[in-house]
């Protein structure tokens, strides 16, 4: 998930369209799973709810830390004027890191909470303004 992908923009978006679309299937699952009625709905939510941590984990935070590594440093050695826009990319990087370690918090009450399932929407909805300002920055000649 690193190297000359990241520096080309259709391969770069195409890794943040996959990621954002399947975080936002998996937490309509999750919204509608909620909802069953059956015995076992509770555990369906559960590993639900798992898999989805898992997804921005391994997709949307690992491409955060590859980024981070070496990308936007290259970029801003290529353009100094994107030191501040990639200062507040780095801070929703971190924002998506704080809303994983609450949710993980947060997965050791009994059931899926009303709190937990905004804070996936939260993650989702910042993924998806984060992926298209830095597409912005990083290739449109801001
Ligand atoms: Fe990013
Ligand atoms: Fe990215």
């Amino acid at each position: 998930m690193s190297g000359p992908s990241l520096h080309k923009l259709d391969a770069h978006r195409s890794i943040h369209d996959g990621v954002v679309t399947e975080g936002r299937d998996l937490l309509n699952l999750l919204l509608k799973v909620r909802l069953e009625k059956q015995k076992d709905h509770e555990k369906h939510a559960r590993m639900t709810a798992e898999v989805l941590i898992e997804h921005w984990e391994t997709r949307l935070i690992a491409h955060a830390d590859s980024e981070e590594e070496k990308f936007y440093e290259e970029k801003i050695k290529e353009k100094p004027e994107l030191a501040v826009p990639l200062t507040m990319l780095k801070r929703d990087h971190d924002l998506f890191r704080t809303i994983i370690d609450e949710i993980k918090q947060l997965m050791n009450k009994d059931t899926i909470t009303d709190e937990m399932v905004d804070y996936f929407k939260a993650i989702y909805v910042l993924a998806k303004i984060h992926n298209q300002h830095e597409e912005g920055y990083l290739f449109d000649n801001h």
